[in-house]
C-alpha cells in the first residue's frame, strides 16, 4: 500500500504517529518559509505542515506541488496548536508535520475548482466530469447512490426476491417513447432495440415460474429530455406472481419507509402513505403527481361562476369546461405586476388567463371582475374558497385538463415562493385507478396510458366491450413523492383473450401485433399466473434523498439535455467501413450535417 492511513480518518488518538499519506493536494498556503497544504481523499481533508527548518528536502519537493498534483507524504501526526484547530473539519485537532514526500503525479491547472462548488458552466462540469466527481458534493451523492442500491439489493433479496439481468440487445418494448436501435452486422437490415424497460421479459419471468423478481435495470428510451430525465436512466423493477394490487403497494411501501429511515434518517415521513385516485388528484392538486407537502388545494367554483356576469366564466363551463381557483395565503397585496407574472406561469400550463380577487384587511373583494358579481356572489366565493383577509384568490377557466395543469403550475410556484416545501419531509403517496387509455390528439387514435398490459378493472369491462375507452380504468398505479412521480406499475393481464382485446383497441395492425407481441401471447397460452408489478425511478429516488432537482447530478456520467455525453463526445460519427459491415447508408441530410461540422 502506498498509504498507511486515509486523509479522513485522522483524530487526537493517532498524535505521537508516523503515518504515511496519499491523496490529492486540495489548497496550498505559503505563510513565509512555512508551506500548509490540505491534502484530500474521498475521506476528507488533513492539513500537512513544511516547515523547511526542520525537512528542507520535503520543503524544496513540495515546492512545485500546485492544486490536484498527486502527493505521498510521511510524517508524524500533532495536536494543532492552541486556537489553530477547525471545529468544521473531522481531523481539524491534529495536522501533520511532513519529514518525506514525494510528488507522485502532476496536474495541469484544472479548468473547474474542486475545493468550490463553483457556479460554472454546466457543459464545462461535464465535459470535465472526473474533476467534478471530486468535489465533496458529488463524492456524497455517489456515495448515498450505493448505499441506496445496496440496501434496495438486500431488502429484495431478504424479501424472497430474486436479481435476474434481461439482455440489453432485444426487442422493442413500448413504454411510449421512440426506441434506441442497435443495427445487426450479422442480419443487415435488422436492429435490435435497447429495452425502454424490462416489461416483457419480466412478465416471461413470471410465466416461468420465477414468483419474485426484482432488477437495478438500466432503461434506454429516446424522448425529449426535462430537468428529470435521462435517455438512459435506472429502475428497480419488480414483479410478483400470485399479488394483487395491495401485495405490490405493500412491498414498495415497507422498502421506501425503510430504506428513507435508514439512508436519510434525517427526513420525516408519513406511513401508511395516503392513497388518491387519478380523479381526486387532478380534481384537488391539477395533477396526477401532486406534491403534498403543501395545500393550496383547487377549488371548484362552478356552481357561483354559473349564476355570474363574468363571460370568460360562464362561456367555460357552458363549453363543458370547468372554473376553479386556489387561495394563496396572506398575497393580497400583490402588485399588478406580481399578478400578472403569476398569470404567465398559467399561461405555461395552457390557460388563457387567470382572473384574481384580493381579499383586502378589512374584507373587502378588489378585482377587475368584482363588477360581474353580485356581492352575495362574492362572500359565497370567499366562503368556499375559505377565503381570509388578506388573501389573494386566481381562478382559471378553461377545459379540465387545461384548468389542471395551468393551476398545477401556479400551486408549484406558489409554494416555492411562499416556502411552503419543507427540505426534510419526503411525502409519499399513491395514485391509483388510473385510465387505462388516452386520447392522442396528434394521432388521433387511443394510446395505452401507461403500457397495454395493465388489468383493466373488472368494473369496467362493459365499457370496454362497449368501446366507451374514456371511461376504463386500469388497475394502474403511481408512487409519488414531492411532485414528482417516483414509480409505476400496475396488475397485468394474464388472460390472452384480454390482451388481444386490448391490442384490438390500440393503433396497432393485426400484423404488427403479431410481429411485436406475438412471443407475448403466445406465452400467456402456457399457464400465465396471475402477476403484477412496479417499477421505481433510481435516479429520481437518488435526486429526492439527497435534495437536488436536477438528475444529471446524481448520474454519475449523465447526458445532457440534447442527449449528449460530452466528456466521451458521444454520439460520434464512425468509419464509412462500419457503416458498409451493417448494410447502412447515410442520407443527404446526415451528410450534409457532417460535413458542415
Ligand atoms: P414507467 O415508464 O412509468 O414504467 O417508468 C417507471 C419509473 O421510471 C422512472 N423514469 C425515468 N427516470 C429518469 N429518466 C427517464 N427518462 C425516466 N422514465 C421513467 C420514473 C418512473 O416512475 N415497465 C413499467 C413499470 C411497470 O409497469 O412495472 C415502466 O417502465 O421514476
Ligand atoms: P378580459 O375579458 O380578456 O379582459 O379578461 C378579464 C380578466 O379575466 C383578466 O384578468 C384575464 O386575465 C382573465 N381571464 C381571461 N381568460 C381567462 C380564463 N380562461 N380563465 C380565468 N381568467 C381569465
Amino acid at each position: 500500500m502506498l498509504r498507511t492511513h486515509t486523509c479522513g480518518e485522522l483524530r487526537r488518538e493517532h498524535i505521537g504517529q508516523t503515518v504515511t499519506l496519499a491523496g490529492w493536494v486540495h489548497r496550498r498556503r505559503d505563510l513565509g518559509p512555512i508551506l500548509f497544504i490540505d491534502l484530500r481523499d474521498r475521506y476528507g481533508l488533513i492539513q500537512l505542515v513544511v516547515d523547511p527548518a526542520t525537512t528542507p528536502e520535503a520543503r524544496s519537493i513540495l515546492e512545485s506541488a500546485r492544486s490536484e498534483y498527486v502527493l505521498q507524504v510521511t510524517g508524524r501526526v500533532r495536536e494543532r496548536p492552541e486556537g489553530t484547530a477547525n471545529s468544521n473539519l473531522a481531523t481539524g485537532e491534529v495536522e501533520v508535520e511532513v519529514t518525506e514526500a514525494a510528488i507522485l503525479n502532476a496536474a495541469k491547472t484544472p479548468p473547474i475548482l474542486i475545493n468550490r462548488d463553483g457556479g460554472e458552466d454546466e457543459a464545462l462540469r461535464l465535459k470535465y466530469r472526473y474533476l467534478d466527481l471530486r468535489r465533496e458534493r458529488m463524492q456524497d451523492i455517489v456515495m448515498k447512490r450505493h448505499q441506496i442500491v445496496r440496501f434496495i439489493r438486500d431488502w429484495m433479496s431478504n424479501e424472497g426476491f430474486w436479481e435476474i439481468e434481461t439482455p440489453i440487445l432485444m426487442k422493442s418494448t413500448p413504454e411510449g417513447a421512440r426506441d434506441y436501435l442497435v443495427p445487426s452486422r450479422v442480419h443487415p437490415g435488422e436492429f435490435y432495440a435497447l429495452p425502454q424497460s424490462p416489461q416483457q421479459l419480466k412478465q416471461l419471468l413470471m410465466v416461468a415460474g420465477v414468483d419474485k423478481y426484482f432488477q437495478i435495470a438500466r432503461c434506454m428510451r429516446d424522448e425529449d429530455l426535462r430537468a428529470d430525465r435521462q435517455p438512459e436512466f435506472t429502475q428497480l423493477d419488480i414483479e410478483m406472481s400470485f399479488v394483487e394490487q395491495d401485495d405490490v403497494l405493500d412491498v414498495v411501501e415497507r422498502l421506501m419507509t425503510e430504506l428513507v429511515r435508514a439512508v436519510t434518517p434525517h427526513k420525516q415521513i408519513q406511513s401508511p402513505f395516503p392513497r388518491l385516485t387519478y380523479a381526486e388528484a387532478i380534481d384537488r392538486y391539477g395533477s396526477d403527481k401532486p406534491d403534498l407537502r403543501y395545500g393550496l388545494e383547487l377549488v371548484n367554483i362552478a356552481e357561483i361562476a354559473a349564476e355570474s356576469n363574468f363571460g370568460v366564466f360562464t362561456n367555460a363551463l357552458s363549453s363543458d369546461g370547468q372554473v376553479k381557483g386556489i387561495r394563496l395565503p396572506g398575497c393580497g397585496t400583490y402588485s399588478r405586476k406580481q399578478i400578472d407574472e403569476l398569470q404567465e406561469v398559467a399561461r405555461i400550463g395552457g390557460a388563457k388567463g387567470m382572473a384574481w380577487m384580493a381579499i383586502e384587511a378589512d374584507g373587502a373583494v378588489r378585482s377587475p371582475i368584482a363588477k360581474f358579481f353580485e356581492s352575495a356572489q362574492l362572500e359565497r366565493i370567499k366562503d368556499v374558497m375559505q377565503a381570509e383577509d388578506g388573501d389573494l384568490l386566481v381562478f382559471v377557466a378553461d377545459e379540465p385538463m387545461v384548468v389542471a395543469a395551468s393551476l398545477d403550475k401556479v400551486r408549484r410556484e406558489m409554494a416555492k415562493r411562499l416556502q411552503l416545501m419543507d427540505k426534510d419531509a419526503v411525502v409519499f403517496a399513491w395514485v391509483v385507478d388510473f385510465p387505462m387509455f388516452e386520447w392522442n390528439a396528434e394521432t388521433e387514435n387511443w394510446d395505452a396510458m401507461h403500457h397495454p398490459f395493465c388489468m383493466v378493472n373488472p368494473e369496467d369491462v362493459e365499457k370496454l366491450n362497449l368501446n366507451q375507452l374514456s371511461g376504463v380504468r386500469a388497475a394502474a398505479y403511481d408512487l409519488v413523492a414531492n411532485g414528482y412521480e417516483l414509480a409505476s406499475g400496475s396488475i397485468r393481464i394474464h388472460d390472452r383473450a384480454i390482451q388481444q382485446r386490448i391490442f384490438d383497441r390500440l393503433p396497432y395492425s393485426p400484423e404488427e401485433i403479431q410481429n411485436r407481441f406475438g412471443h407475448m401471447l403466445e406465452a400467456f397460452e402456457y399457464g400465465a399466473p396471475p402477476h403484477g408489478g412496479i417499477a421505481p425511478g433510481i435516479d429520481r429516488l437518488v435526486m429526492l434523498l439527497v435534495d437536488s432537482d436536477n438528475i444529471r447530478d446524481v448520474v454519475p456520467f449523465p447526458k445532457t439535455q440534447r442527449a449528449e455525453d460530452l466528456m466521451m463526445n458521444a454520439p460520434s460519427p464512425v468509419d464509412e467501413k462500419q457503416l458498409r459491415e451493417l448494410g447502412l447508408l447515410l442520407d443527404d441530410r446526415a451528410r450534409a450535417r457532417l460535413g458542415g461540422e
